[in-house]
């Protein structure tokens, strides 16, 4: 089971590192649980800094270049990222895609890159509410998925659009079915993603091919962070 935070364009260094700080036994307290963080990349040293060397909690981007250096200003490579001790990236997010270009062929060169350098890699797929109601869900993940490489080191998440910061989480059964279809493609943990909040984690969690969770609102507090890490650890043990 893994579950993974990521703050977007939340909290700069000194709110960082006072979180992870709190983070940092967390794992011991949730069994069967890998806890992943994905602060901003301002915020990544802190972060490492503040989790400290004996923490099993991993730092992730939330976005990767696909060239190791060169003119592209905005940018970071894979080699920076392990530079600071960052284990691995998000690709592809919604976010990433609606506003700042990203395409299934660039959301596909960040992810080898990454993989190629040495990072784990969470990579984002998911349908708008225009294209579920179009009766198109699975063809754009269909469409998504090609994109994605196969590597031990990379996890899918589906994060259903209409579902990302709307609190209006995907039933269990919508998961479900989504997350079969994408494992009938490609043979990666699938995380959900998509107002996941404690109270909903444990029934979406519980679903056979929900491999876990990736975070938005919900992982920004640290309280409602742990608590859906430890939900996660009685799934886990049950
Ligand atoms: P919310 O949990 O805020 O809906 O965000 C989900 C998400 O986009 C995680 O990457």
């Amino acid at each position: 089971m893994l579950i993974a935070g990521n703050w977007k364009m939340f909290k700069g260094a000194h709110e960082a590192r006072a979180f992870t700080t709190r983070l940092r036994h967390l794992p011991e307290r949730a069994p069967g649980v890998e806890v992943i963080v994905c602060p901003p990349f301002v915020s990544l040293e802190a972060s490492i800094q503040g989790l400290g060397s004996e923490s099993t909690v991993r730092v992730y981007a939330q976005n990767v270049h696909w060239e190791l250096e060169g003119a592209y200003t905005g940018e970071v490579s894979a080699p920076m990222l392990l530079e600071l001790g960052v284990k691995g990236a998000i690709v592809g997010h919604s976010e990433r895609r609606q506003h700042f270009g990203d395409t299934d062929e660039t959301v596909r060169r960040r992810a080898e890159a990454a993989l190629e350098a040495g990072l784990a890699v969470i990579a984002c797929i998911g349908e708008t509410e225009a294209e579920r109601e179009a009766e198109e869900t699975e063809a754009v993940l269909a469409r998504q998925v090609a994109a994605i490489p196969r590597h031990e080191r990379l996890v899918i998440a589906y994060e259903p659009v209409w579902a990302i910061g709307t609190g209006r989480t995907a039933s269990p059964e919508t998961a479900q079915e989504a997350h079969a279809f994408v494992k009938s493609l490609h043979p990666a943990l699938v995380l959900y993603g998509g107002s996941v909040k404690p109270e909903s984690a444990s029934s979406l969690l519980v679903q056979p091919d929900v491999d876990g969770a990736l975070v938005g609102g919900a992982s920004i507090d640290p309280t409602s962070f742990e608590a859906i890490c430890l939900a996660a650890a009685q799934v886990a043990s049950a």
